[in-house]
């Protein structure tokens, strides 16, 4: 339901409102999964994690079936009005339970420390704020909690960091739902006081001609146990 300011009849706009993009994604995701290898790289994104997990910028739902079963709850977060009914059509295929949620990374309507995990998939190349969407991941994840993440960013030579700039600065955000090509989500989560855990680099696809959406990079982060902050 679009929410409306109170006496004005006025439909509040939603935080993140890419219409056409979203309707794009939810067509070209589906078939990434398996033309792409994109299914594969979700079931290594999310084995072995339990507890209480909070994924931001779910879209359509696509990782909800890769949960393993020690997940006892998924809260999913998503802005955009089309991929959250899409997502919640697929949380109510999927096996753990997944509650989605309306809501923006930059200001995550949970509270604190409620969480075991925090999953990001291609998402922080959208987010507004980076830094203020990886402190809101800190906020909620308990101490010793763990980021899981899946992200694309920069890579290649100096001509395709080249190419990923000027697509940043021109055409790419307006087509692809505010979507970066040259942001470093690794360099970014160690910069907002995670501690980076294993992680390694891979293409989408994986063979194949190289796009500037190609560079992706998986792992693992953790919340440190003692907040110093
Ligand atoms: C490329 S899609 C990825 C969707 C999903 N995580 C996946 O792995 O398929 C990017 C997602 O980020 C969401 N998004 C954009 N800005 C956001 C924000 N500020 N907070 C949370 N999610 C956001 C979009 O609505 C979209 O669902």
């Amino acid at each position: 339901m679009p929410l409306r300011f109170p006496g004005s009849g006025k439909v509040a706009r939603d935080p993140v409102h890419h219409p056409l993009f979203a309707r794009y994604y939810a067509r070209f995701s589906v078939s990434a999964e398996t033309r792409m290898g994109v299914g594969k790289v979700r079931d290594r994104l999310l084995a072995g994690l339990s507890g209480r997990v909070i994924e931001i910028g779910a879209g359509n739902g696509l990782n909800f079936a890769h949960y393993p079963s020690a997940v006892s709850e998924v809260v999913a977060i998503e802005p955009e009005r089309l991929l959250r009914q899409l997502a919640v059509d697929a949380a109510l295929r999927c096996e753990v339970p997944v509650d989605v949620v309306p809501g923006a990374a930059e200001a995550l309507p949970v509270k604190s420390e409620a969480f075991d995990a925090v999953v990001i998939s291609l998402v922080l190349c959208s987010v507004r704020d980076v830094p203020r969407a990886l402190g809101e991941v800190r906020r909620v994840l308990r101490p010793g909690g763990v980021v899981r993440f899946f992200e694309h960013g920069k890579g290649g030579g100096r001509v395709m960091h080249l190419t990923q700039r000027t697509l940043d600065r021109t055409l790419w955000p307006y087509l692809s739902g505010g979507c970066h090509l040259a942001r470093e989500p690794v360099a970014a989560l160690r910069d907002a006081g995670f501690e980076l855990g294993p992680y390694r680099q891979l293409l989408i696809p994986e063979k194949g001609p190289k796009m500037p959406s190609s560079y992706c990079v998986l792992g693992t982060a953790w919340r440190p146990g003692t907040d110093e902050r």
